[in-house]
Protein backbone atom coordinates (compact mmCIF):
# COMPACT_ATOMS: atom_id res chain seq x y z
CA UNK A 1 0.00 0.00 0.00
CA UNK A 2 1.24 3.33 -1.22
CA UNK A 3 0.18 6.76 -0.62
CA UNK A 4 1.70 9.59 -2.76
CA UNK A 5 2.00 12.96 -2.69
CA UNK A 6 2.65 15.17 -5.68
CA UNK A 7 3.41 18.78 -5.86
CA UNK A 8 2.64 21.00 -8.83
CA UNK A 9 -0.83 21.66 -10.83
CA UNK A 10 -3.40 18.80 -10.92
CA UNK A 11 -4.47 20.63 -14.63
CA UNK A 12 -0.94 19.14 -15.67
CA UNK A 13 0.05 17.07 -13.42
CA UNK A 14 -3.07 14.58 -14.36
CA UNK A 15 -1.57 12.76 -16.91
CA UNK A 16 -1.99 9.03 -18.28
CA UNK A 17 1.43 8.29 -16.57
CA UNK A 18 -0.13 8.33 -13.28
CA UNK A 19 -2.18 5.37 -14.46
CA UNK A 20 -6.29 4.26 -13.27
CA UNK A 21 -8.35 5.10 -10.35
CA UNK A 22 -11.13 3.52 -8.71
CA UNK A 23 -12.15 6.26 -7.05
CA UNK A 24 -11.75 10.16 -6.99
CA UNK A 25 -12.00 12.13 -3.14
CA UNK A 26 -11.68 15.77 -3.65
CA UNK A 27 -12.26 19.26 -2.52
CA UNK A 28 -11.09 21.78 -4.67
CA UNK A 29 -11.20 25.29 -3.42
CA UNK A 30 -14.85 27.06 -3.45
CA UNK A 31 -13.78 30.67 -4.33
CA UNK A 32 -14.68 31.88 -1.48
CA UNK A 33 -11.37 33.94 -1.36
CA UNK A 34 -9.73 31.82 0.80
CA UNK A 35 -5.91 32.43 1.82
CA UNK A 36 -4.46 29.70 0.62
CA UNK A 37 -0.92 29.99 0.47
CA UNK A 38 -0.46 29.85 -3.82
CA UNK A 39 -3.31 29.40 -5.15
CA UNK A 40 -6.05 32.34 -5.11
CA UNK A 41 -9.06 31.60 -4.54
CA UNK A 42 -10.90 34.64 -5.82
CA UNK A 43 -11.35 33.79 -9.62
CA UNK A 44 -14.04 35.55 -11.72
CA UNK A 45 -17.24 33.52 -11.28
CA UNK A 46 -17.79 32.09 -15.15
CA UNK A 47 -13.79 31.18 -15.41
CA UNK A 48 -14.24 29.46 -11.72
CA UNK A 49 -17.03 26.96 -13.37
CA UNK A 50 -15.04 26.10 -16.16
CA UNK A 51 -11.68 25.69 -14.31
CA UNK A 52 -13.88 23.00 -12.59
CA UNK A 53 -14.82 21.50 -15.62
CA UNK A 54 -11.31 21.53 -17.41
CA UNK A 55 -9.98 19.82 -13.97
CA UNK A 56 -12.54 17.20 -13.40
CA UNK A 57 -12.84 16.75 -17.41
CA UNK A 58 -9.08 15.22 -17.13
CA UNK A 59 -10.11 13.61 -13.82
CA UNK A 60 -12.81 12.02 -15.48
CA UNK A 61 -9.90 10.40 -17.84
CA UNK A 62 -8.06 8.90 -15.38
CA UNK A 63 -10.95 6.62 -13.57
CA UNK A 64 -11.73 3.65 -14.16
CA UNK A 65 -15.28 2.49 -15.63
CA UNK A 66 -16.64 2.05 -12.70
CA UNK A 67 -14.77 4.38 -10.66
CA UNK A 68 -16.48 6.74 -8.54
CA UNK A 69 -15.89 10.80 -8.11
CA UNK A 70 -16.86 12.29 -4.85
CA UNK A 71 -16.40 15.80 -4.59
CA UNK A 72 -16.87 18.29 -2.02
CA UNK A 73 -18.29 21.73 -2.51
CA UNK A 74 -19.24 24.47 0.29
CA UNK A 75 -20.63 27.96 -0.35
CA UNK A 76 -20.82 31.01 0.85
CA UNK A 77 -23.64 33.42 0.65
CA UNK A 78 -25.23 34.92 -1.29
CA UNK A 79 -24.01 33.25 -4.29
CA UNK A 80 -25.76 29.70 -3.11
CA UNK A 81 -26.29 28.56 -6.50
CA UNK A 82 -22.30 28.18 -7.58
CA UNK A 83 -21.62 24.87 -6.23
CA UNK A 84 -24.75 23.68 -7.80
CA UNK A 85 -24.14 25.28 -10.89
CA UNK A 86 -20.44 23.61 -10.88
CA UNK A 87 -22.19 20.11 -10.64
CA UNK A 88 -24.81 21.19 -13.66
CA UNK A 89 -21.95 21.57 -15.67
CA UNK A 90 -20.02 18.62 -14.22
CA UNK A 91 -23.30 16.60 -14.95
CA UNK A 92 -22.54 17.79 -19.01
CA UNK A 93 -20.07 15.12 -19.18
CA UNK A 94 -20.65 12.81 -15.81
CA UNK A 95 -23.61 11.33 -14.38
CA UNK A 96 -24.53 13.18 -10.90
CA UNK A 97 -25.46 9.88 -9.21
CA UNK A 98 -25.80 11.30 -5.18
CA UNK A 99 -25.57 14.61 -3.70
CA UNK A 100 -24.84 14.45 0.13
CA UNK A 101 -25.05 16.87 2.35
CA UNK A 102 -22.48 16.52 5.01
CA UNK A 103 -23.47 17.83 8.11
CA UNK A 104 -21.38 19.87 10.28
CA UNK A 105 -22.71 20.06 13.47
CA UNK A 106 -25.65 18.40 15.17
CA UNK A 107 -27.65 18.33 18.27
CA UNK A 108 -28.12 15.06 20.37
CA UNK A 109 -30.41 15.49 23.38
CA UNK A 110 -28.51 18.52 24.57
CA UNK A 111 -25.23 17.51 23.73
CA UNK A 112 -23.98 19.71 20.26
CA UNK A 113 -21.72 17.87 18.66
CA UNK A 114 -19.46 19.59 15.62
CA UNK A 115 -19.39 23.54 15.40
CA UNK A 116 -20.66 25.95 12.76
CA UNK A 117 -20.08 29.23 12.51
CA UNK A 118 -22.77 31.29 13.78
CA UNK A 119 -24.06 34.35 11.83
CA UNK A 120 -25.33 36.87 12.68
CA UNK A 121 -27.35 38.22 9.84
CA UNK A 122 -31.14 39.47 9.24
CA UNK A 123 -31.18 37.67 6.48
CA UNK A 124 -29.44 34.41 6.41
CA UNK A 125 -29.41 31.09 8.64
CA UNK A 126 -26.19 30.02 9.80
CA UNK A 127 -24.87 27.51 7.31
CA UNK A 128 -24.34 23.86 8.67
CA UNK A 129 -23.56 21.60 5.95
CA UNK A 130 -21.76 21.49 2.55
CA UNK A 131 -22.13 19.39 -0.45
CA UNK A 132 -20.57 16.28 -1.52
CA UNK A 133 -21.51 15.01 -5.14
CA UNK A 134 -20.57 11.56 -6.15
CA UNK A 135 -20.24 11.23 -9.89
CA UNK A 136 -19.57 7.85 -11.94
CA UNK A 137 -19.46 7.56 -15.82
CA UNK A 138 -22.48 5.13 -16.06
CA UNK A 139 -24.67 4.52 -12.63
CA UNK A 140 -22.85 2.47 -10.51
CA UNK A 141 -23.71 -0.45 -7.79
CA UNK A 142 -22.65 1.12 -4.22
CA UNK A 143 -21.96 -0.54 -1.07
CA UNK A 144 -24.98 0.76 1.03
CA UNK A 145 -23.45 -1.88 4.15
CA UNK A 146 -20.30 -0.57 4.49
CA UNK A 147 -21.50 2.33 5.57
CA UNK A 148 -20.80 2.66 9.72
CA UNK A 149 -21.82 6.69 10.26
CA UNK A 150 -24.38 6.41 12.72
CA UNK A 151 -23.38 8.68 15.66
CA UNK A 152 -25.83 12.09 14.37
CA UNK A 153 -29.35 9.65 14.72
CA UNK A 154 -31.49 11.38 17.37
CA UNK A 155 -33.16 9.10 19.72
CA UNK A 156 -36.56 9.35 18.17
CA UNK A 157 -35.30 8.00 14.94
CA UNK A 158 -34.33 4.98 16.70
CA UNK A 159 -37.30 4.46 18.65
CA UNK A 160 -39.76 5.21 15.11
CA UNK A 161 -40.29 1.43 13.82
CA UNK A 162 -39.28 2.16 10.57
CA UNK A 163 -37.18 4.96 10.53
CA UNK A 164 -33.98 4.65 9.72
CA UNK A 165 -33.68 1.07 10.77
CA UNK A 166 -36.87 -0.71 8.80
CA UNK A 167 -37.96 -3.93 10.77
CA UNK A 168 -35.41 -3.73 12.21
CA UNK A 169 -35.21 -4.99 16.25
CA UNK A 170 -33.45 -2.01 17.68
CA UNK A 171 -34.79 -0.46 21.07
CA UNK A 172 -32.40 0.83 23.59
CA UNK A 173 -34.37 3.03 25.96
CA UNK A 174 -33.59 6.73 25.92
CA UNK A 175 -31.52 6.39 28.75
CA UNK A 176 -29.44 3.45 26.82
CA UNK A 177 -29.01 5.66 23.90
CA UNK A 178 -27.74 8.55 25.88
CA UNK A 179 -24.92 6.30 27.25
CA UNK A 180 -24.50 4.98 24.02
CA UNK A 181 -23.76 8.44 22.90
CA UNK A 182 -21.77 9.25 25.68
CA UNK A 183 -19.99 6.37 25.55
CA UNK A 184 -19.34 7.47 21.72
CA UNK A 185 -18.21 11.02 22.53
CA UNK A 186 -15.75 9.19 24.67
CA UNK A 187 -14.31 6.72 21.93
CA UNK A 188 -14.10 9.04 19.48
CA UNK A 189 -17.03 9.56 16.55
CA UNK A 190 -15.01 7.30 14.18
CA UNK A 191 -16.54 4.25 15.96
CA UNK A 192 -20.03 3.53 14.69
CA UNK A 193 -22.74 4.11 17.38
CA UNK A 194 -24.63 0.73 16.24
CA UNK A 195 -21.42 -1.09 16.55
CA UNK A 196 -21.45 -0.03 20.24
CA UNK A 197 -24.96 -0.90 20.54
CA UNK A 198 -24.34 -4.15 19.10
CA UNK A 199 -21.28 -4.70 21.63
CA UNK A 200 -23.95 -3.89 24.50
CA UNK A 201 -25.90 -6.41 22.93
CA UNK A 202 -28.88 -4.03 22.21
CA UNK A 203 -29.00 -5.30 19.05
CA UNK A 204 -30.87 -8.61 18.14
CA UNK A 205 -29.21 -10.51 15.45
CA UNK A 206 -30.70 -13.72 13.68
CA UNK A 207 -27.19 -14.33 11.94
CA UNK A 208 -23.75 -12.70 10.87
CA UNK A 209 -25.96 -10.83 7.76
CA UNK A 210 -28.71 -9.33 9.49
CA UNK A 211 -26.14 -8.17 12.01
CA UNK A 212 -24.17 -6.58 9.64
CA UNK A 213 -26.90 -4.96 8.22
CA UNK A 214 -28.07 -3.92 11.24
CA UNK A 215 -24.64 -2.31 12.26
CA UNK A 216 -24.11 -0.50 8.71
CA UNK A 217 -28.26 0.00 7.92
CA UNK A 218 -28.39 3.74 7.19
CA UNK A 219 -27.97 4.41 3.94
CA UNK A 220 -28.81 8.55 3.88
CA UNK A 221 -27.11 11.05 1.98
CA UNK A 222 -26.98 13.20 5.06
CA UNK A 223 -23.18 12.74 6.80
CA UNK A 224 -21.78 13.51 10.13
CA UNK A 225 -18.76 14.47 10.37
CA UNK A 226 -16.86 16.96 13.12
CA UNK A 227 -14.61 19.05 11.08
CA UNK A 228 -10.48 18.94 11.64
CA UNK A 229 -9.89 21.46 13.93
CA UNK A 230 -6.56 23.63 13.03
CA UNK A 231 -4.85 23.35 16.16
CA UNK A 232 -1.92 20.73 14.41
CA UNK A 233 -2.42 21.37 10.92
CA UNK A 234 -1.41 24.70 8.81
CA UNK A 235 -4.77 25.04 6.73
CA UNK A 236 -7.57 26.65 6.25
CA UNK A 237 -10.18 24.59 4.78
CA UNK A 238 -9.50 20.62 5.50
CA UNK A 239 -12.26 18.12 5.01
CA UNK A 240 -12.26 15.38 7.94
CA UNK A 241 -10.89 12.31 7.04
CA UNK A 242 -13.69 10.57 8.29
CA UNK A 243 -15.81 12.37 5.34
CA UNK A 244 -13.14 10.68 2.95
CA UNK A 245 -13.34 7.71 4.24
CA UNK A 246 -17.06 6.98 3.94
CA UNK A 247 -16.56 8.19 0.25
CA UNK A 248 -14.18 5.26 0.00
CA UNK A 249 -16.76 3.04 1.71
CA UNK A 250 -19.66 3.81 -0.05
CA UNK A 251 -17.35 3.08 -3.47
CA UNK A 252 -16.58 -0.31 -1.76
CA UNK A 253 -12.86 0.07 -2.10
CA UNK A 254 -11.47 -3.29 -1.47
CA UNK A 255 -7.87 -4.53 -2.05
CA UNK A 256 -6.00 -2.93 -4.75
CA UNK A 257 -8.30 -0.40 -5.16
CA UNK A 258 -6.39 3.30 -6.07
CA UNK A 259 -7.35 6.76 -4.87
CA UNK A 260 -6.33 9.70 -6.34
CA UNK A 261 -7.03 13.63 -4.68
CA UNK A 262 -6.53 16.37 -7.02
CA UNK A 263 -6.79 18.81 -4.34
CA UNK A 264 -4.96 17.01 -1.56
CA UNK A 265 -4.33 19.91 0.78
CA UNK A 266 -2.51 18.52 3.89
CA UNK A 267 -3.42 14.90 2.97
CA UNK A 268 -7.02 14.10 4.90
CA UNK A 269 -8.07 12.09 2.18
CA UNK A 270 -4.92 10.19 2.16
CA UNK A 271 -4.99 9.30 5.33
CA UNK A 272 -8.43 7.67 4.83
CA UNK A 273 -7.20 5.59 1.85
CA UNK A 274 -4.25 4.78 4.28
CA UNK A 275 -6.30 3.82 7.43
CA UNK A 276 -8.44 1.50 4.66
CA UNK A 277 -5.62 -0.25 2.93
CA UNK A 278 -5.77 1.49 -0.69
CA UNK A 279 -3.09 2.79 -2.76
CA UNK A 280 -3.39 6.73 -3.65
CA UNK A 281 -1.91 10.29 -5.08
CA UNK A 282 -2.50 13.62 -3.43
CA UNK A 283 -1.86 16.49 -5.34
CA UNK A 284 -1.65 19.94 -4.41
CA UNK A 285 0.09 22.94 -6.29
CA UNK A 286 1.33 24.49 -2.44
CA UNK A 287 4.88 23.27 -1.53
CA UNK A 288 3.80 23.90 2.09
CA UNK A 289 1.19 21.58 2.19
CA UNK A 290 2.32 19.15 0.64
CA UNK A 291 4.96 18.76 3.11
CA UNK A 292 2.48 18.96 5.59
CA UNK A 293 0.69 16.04 4.13
CA UNK A 294 3.50 13.99 3.65
CA UNK A 295 4.50 14.59 7.68
CA UNK A 296 1.33 13.49 7.98
CA UNK A 297 1.53 10.57 6.33
CA UNK A 298 4.98 9.33 8.21
CA UNK A 299 3.46 10.64 11.85
CA UNK A 300 0.42 7.98 10.72
CA UNK A 301 -1.68 10.08 13.35
CA UNK A 302 -5.25 8.18 14.40
CA UNK A 303 -7.98 9.45 11.60
CA UNK A 304 -9.16 11.62 14.94
CA UNK A 305 -6.68 11.86 17.35
CA UNK A 306 -5.03 14.43 15.48
CA UNK A 307 -6.84 16.96 16.43
CA UNK A 308 -6.87 16.92 20.18
C1 LIG B 1 -10.23 22.89 -0.07
S1 LIG B 1 -8.51 22.67 -0.10
C2 LIG B 1 -8.34 20.93 0.07
C3 LIG B 1 -8.13 20.51 1.48
C4 LIG B 1 -7.99 19.02 1.70
N1 LIG B 1 -9.24 18.35 1.43
C5 LIG B 1 -7.54 18.72 3.13
O1 LIG B 1 -8.34 18.20 3.92
O2 LIG B 1 -6.42 19.08 3.46
C6 LIG B 1 -8.09 22.97 -1.78
C7 LIG B 1 -6.62 22.79 -2.08
O3 LIG B 1 -6.44 22.94 -3.51
C8 LIG B 1 -5.12 23.40 -3.72
N2 LIG B 1 -5.03 23.85 -5.12
C9 LIG B 1 -5.52 24.98 -5.67
N3 LIG B 1 -5.29 25.01 -7.00
C10 LIG B 1 -4.66 23.85 -7.31
C11 LIG B 1 -4.20 23.27 -8.52
N4 LIG B 1 -4.32 23.91 -9.70
N5 LIG B 1 -3.60 22.07 -8.47
C12 LIG B 1 -3.45 21.41 -7.29
N6 LIG B 1 -3.89 21.91 -6.11
C13 LIG B 1 -4.49 23.11 -6.11
C14 LIG B 1 -4.93 24.45 -2.64
O4 LIG B 1 -3.57 24.68 -2.37
C15 LIG B 1 -5.68 23.80 -1.45
O5 LIG B 1 -4.80 23.14 -0.58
Amino acid sequence: MEQQVICGNCLELMTPELGLFDVIVTSPPYNLDIDYNTYKDNKERKEYIEWMAAVFMKAKDLLTPNGSMFINLGFGQPDLLLPLEVAKRLSEFMVLQNQIAWVKSIRIGDEQKGSFTPNNSEKYLSNNFEYVFHFTKSYQKIDKNNMSNCWFFPYTYLKSSNMPLTGLNFKPTEKEWLTLTEAHLETGINISAMSVAADKGWLKSNGERSKKRRIYGPDFNRWAAERTQKKTLDHPAMFPVELAEMCLKVHGCGVGCRMLDPFVGVGSSLLAAKNLGLDAVGIDIDPKYVAEARERLVADYGAWNEAK
